[in-house]
């Protein structure tokens, strides 16, 4: 009998060799590679050469009317915002995020709100039982739901009983992790079981016109664990991301094939489960207390929703040989761009000092959009000085210094109107060609086309630092 044929998966990104080692060679991650069984051939076995001709194939036009895909509509405003107003009849959906986070809770709200508007929803769970989803859903106020729980692993089962005509057209599989079929060789959890589980139950979903909601756990850091080969299996892919700490929660859309990308919606967690957040902007600035040297309101936009986040900076003098940069909430490499550029082309010496960086509140910006406000909250943390409390700041810092205009200019400053906020750092012009709109009433504009500009201003008139000097403090701008 011929041996099985094994090879070497890679369990982070699903590459495979025929040996086995340490450390992936196409990933670099360590100890992610396992033992697998290859799949049999398949009866054609040598390509196209044997099996016979293809059907001939009938190419059509991209004109033609296309009606809107259906959509279920749970009525948890920030769950449908980011599926783009709604699951979509037939689609897959991947939400990913750290274990604890909450993905179960929601799924399980998500569940007895369509149950509430009388669609049938199956909750699947294969990491708890039935018993343990019951006393969560009784813990949500939830246990009168007409929700479908049922506890399975096998993907066969499950398969076998959304076929049928009777069974609810939305699935939550809780999660596709712990999925395994019974055609495949290899232990749940592993790349090809969960790639395998998750092409059934999509092929599934588009066949039977069923939504499959398949929760993904992460790995330390950030790939949907094993499964980014899922990604580009299924519709839309959310993550839901947060600070343990904080009870905010972010569910963040990384791919959307019936909506826009990069939408957020914001949750509360509380003891009664997650709740909606209608206005983020309010709640991230709800802790601010003015008048601090190295905090400065940003202004950006997440979506299609402008966002107002305040951004902290502690600069100070290090002990260290190398000195410390530490980032909460912001790209690590963009904050030593912004310190590079205002050291090269504004003599701002920030060299010798430790540079800690957060987004109050666990929200995690990606805007290029934040540099100038991250650049504000450094000079002025650097300055002891601080920025007008009643000030928003954005733009996007270029590497010769100058300040970019950013998109969605005015958005952003009716956000801070609203929120009442007087005064605005922006960049000079706009972004984008057509007629510039009115600046909305009562925010005052302070254009600037240079860093130095914005470093200018938290200079005291005699060019000398305000910053309490400390002994063997050397200045803070080069000569
Ligand atoms: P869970 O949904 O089980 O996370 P995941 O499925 O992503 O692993 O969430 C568990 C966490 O949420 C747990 O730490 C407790 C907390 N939680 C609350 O704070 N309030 C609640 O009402 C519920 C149900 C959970
Ligand atoms: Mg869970």
């Amino acid at each position: 009998m011929a041996r099985p044929i094994k090879r070497f998966v890679c369990q982070a990104c699903g590459s495979v060799t025929n040996k086995w080692s340490g450390r992936c060679e196409s990933c670099g991650e360590w100890n992610t590679i396992a033992e697998e069984s290859a799949p049999a051939p398949g009866p054609a076995g040598g390509g196209l050469a044997s099996g016979g001709k293809g059907r001939l194939l009938e190419f059509t036009g991209l004109t033609g009317s296309t009606p809107q895909p259906p959509r279920y509509k749970s009525g948890i405003n920030e769950f449908d915002r980011v599926c783009g107003g709604g699951l979509v009849v037939g689609s897959a959906l991947l939400i990913g995020g750290d274990p604890g986070i909450g993905k179960s809770t929601l799924m399980l709200q998500m569940a007895a709100a369509l149950a509430k508007q009388n669609t049938a929803c199956a909750y699947i769970s294969g990491e708890e039982a039935v018993d343990q989803v019951r006393l969560r859903a009784e813990r949500l106020g939830l246990a009168d739901a007409d929700v479908h729980l049922v506890a399975a692993t096998s993907v066969r089962d499950i398969v076998a009983t959304l076929e049928r005509p009777d069974a609810p057209r939305i699935a939550v599989i809780d999660s596709i992790q712990t999925m395994w079929l019974d055609t495949v060789d290899s232990t749940p959890g592993t790349v090809t079981q969960v790639r395998a589980s998750a092409q059934a139950l999509v092929e599934l979903a588009k066949r039977r016109g069923i939504a499959v909601l398949m929760v993904g756990h992460v790995t330390k850091d950030g790939a949907i664990a094993g499964p980014r080969v899922l990604e580009h299996m299924v519709d839309t892919v959310l993550y839901f991301e947060g600070e343990r700490g904080h009870q905010f929660r972010i569910l963040r859309t990384v791919k959307n094939r019936f909506g826009p990308t990069d939408e957020i919606g914001v949750f509360e967690m509380s003891d009664r489960g997650l709740s909606d957040v209608a206005n983020p902007s309010a709640l991230f600035l709800a802790e601010r207390r003015g008048h601090v040297a190295g905090a400065c309101v940003f202004a950006g936009v997440e979506g299609t929703r402008p966002v107002l986040v305040e951004i902290q900076a502690l600069v100070s003098p290090s002990s260290l040989g190398n000195p410390r940069r530490a980032v909460v909430g912001w790209d690590s490499n963009r904050l030593a761009m912004v310190l590079a550029v205002l050291e090269a082309r504004c003599g701002v010496n920030i060299g010798a000092n430790d540079v800690y960086l957060n987004v109050a509140g666990g929200l995690r910006i990606n805007e290029p959009a934040a540099d100038l406000a991250v650049a504000a909250a450094v000079v002025s943390s650097l300055a002891n000085e601080h920025v007008p409390p009643d000030m928003v700041v954005f733009g996007e810092i270029g590497l010769g210094g100058e300040v970019r205009p950013v998109s969605q200019r005015e958005a952003r400053l009716r956000e801070a109107a609203k929120l009442g906020f007087r005064s605005a750092l922006v960049p000079k012009g706009r972004a984008g060609s057509g007629p510039a709109p009115r600046p909305p009433e009562g925010i005052a504009i302070d254009e600037i086309e240079h860093l130095s500009d914005l470093v200018a201003r938290f200079q005291p008139s005699d060019g000398s630092p305000k910053r309490p000097r400390r002994e063997g403090d050397t200045g803070r701008r080069r000569e």
